[in-house]
């Protein structure tokens, strides 16, 4: 079908990152319950996605997929069925090479050639109503003759044609980038499958996994993590456009390993660079400051804003860096993350984000929600660690104006 999937970056809630393996029916349905009761449902976030490790070893006789039924007692219909009774979405997690990332049956092709089973599970996720399918990249087989970077083509669209061909509109996280992501720039076929990716899903992995929690783990191993995929991932901007979306992985604000700045960094830096807000944390345990920053409607507002514009890095120095994101009324978001680790104090000219000067504009911060008035430059003090949000609106201020012509003059 033709149904404009995914228009603004979806939004919703998987395991992977503090359960992994260990998941099961009550866990899903107690955390999507959290969703709601928290509120964080009704602001958007209603994707429940249910990763690896769901199936068990084999398929059956058919050739289907089955749901490991201890783990899912009443089976994957029913937990379908339950998430649409609560206003939620169904998300479910595949792979398209021969074995999932945790070697459980994937889609693909076996290792040596053979039928592959994309439209069959296709098939049987639009039967169980799902709504999301994580497509992972783990363990794809490459035929004789091909290069890798076709094999990963040639297996995402099939993915996309079997999801196509279901009859049912499933949005389509694709993981092929992430299986040529080397370093923080990538090489020449991260990019070639990154010029490939959004005519087969709607959102893509492109690098490494957001560290998940182990409570033995360094306390700042998961903030360098965060770190590390923002690093790439601030660049990859001329690739997102609605119903296209770079997808730096799960948001992580607010659970163990993160302080609230570090938690108000990651929502910050994932909304300017318009990213999927998909949680993967034990929503119930979620820290008060993480809460209200993953709950922040400014903050959702400015990543869902149907512009789909990215923002672009417009300055950079070893403490500080500065995003900016024309929005769709015209507004521009402006962030300012401080990396280094002693608040700081910054002062951003507005002619260095690309505002004609002198221009007056209102900023509103997007934490407070306080507004201020300024003709040159945006200040404030960040936190270590912290990131610093405004929304410019324009007041006053001249559109650019044509070289060699001046208002009223002609
Ligand atoms: C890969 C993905 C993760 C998760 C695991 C599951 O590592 O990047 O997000 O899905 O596989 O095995």
């Amino acid at each position: 079908s033709d149904t404009p999937l995914a228009l603004t970056p979806p939004m919703g809630w998987n395991n992977w990152a503090h359960y992994m393996c260990d998941i099961d029916e009550a866990k899903v349905v107690a955390n999507a319950e959290a969703l709601v009761s928290s509120g964080l449902a009704a602001k958007g976030y209603d994707t429940v996605t249910v990763d690896d490790c769901w199936m068990r070893r084999e398929r059956d006789a058919r050739g289907d997929l089955v749901a490991d039924p201890v783990k899912f007692p009443h089976g994957m219909a029913w937990l379908g069925e339950h998430l649409h009774a609560k206003g939620l979405k169904f998300g479910i997690y595949e792979d398209a090479g021969s074995l999932t990332c945790e070697r459980y049956p994937g889609s693909g092709a076996p290792e040596g050639g053979g039928p592959d089973h994309y439209a069959r599970d296709a098939r049987l996720f639009a039967s169980w109503n799902v709504d999301y399918v994580k497509m992972d990249g783990c363990n794809l087989w490459v035929p004789p003759g091909k290069t890798k970077e076709e094999a990963y083509r040639d297996a995402y669209n099939a993915v996309a044609r079997a999801l196509r061909d279901s009859g049912r509109p499933m949005v389509l996280s694709a993981s092929a980038p992430a299986y040529f992501q080397q370093g923080e720039w990538g090489g020449a076929d991260w990019h070639k499958v990154l010029d490939w990716v959004g005519e087969t899903g709607q959102l893509w992995r492109e690098g490494k996994d957001i560290k998940v929690y182990k409570a033995s783990a360094p306390r700042t191993s998961r903030w360098s993590s965060v770190l590390g995929n923002y690093g790439y991932n601030r660049w990859l901007g001329r690739y997102a456009a609605p119903g296209n979306w770079n997808d730096p992985d799960f948001l992580i604000a607010g659970a163990p390993g993160l302080t609230d700045a570090e938690s108000r960094s990651q929502v910050g830096l994932w909304a300017m660079m318009a990213a999927p807000f998909i949680l993967s944390s034990d929503v119930s345990a979620l820290s008060p400051g993480g809460l209200a920053a993953l709950g922040n409607t400014r903050l959702i507002a400015l990543d869902q804003d149907p512009l789909g514009r990215q923002g672009a890095v417009v300055s950079s120095s070893p403490a500080f860096e500065v995003l900016a994101r024309p929005l769709a009324n015209g507004d521009r978001a402006v962030a300012v993350l401080n990396r280094s680790g002693t608040d700081r104090d910054v002062s951003v000219p507005l002619a260095g984000i690309g505002l004609p000067a002198p221009c007056v504009v209102d900023a509103e911060d997007l934490w407070t929600g306080k507004r201020t008035e300024t003709g040159d430059a945006l200040t404030g003090r960040v936190a270590a660690h912290d990131t610093a949000v405004w929304r410019l609106t324009p007041r006053g201020c001249a559109e650019a104006v044509p070289t060699g012509q001046i208002n009223g003059l002609g």
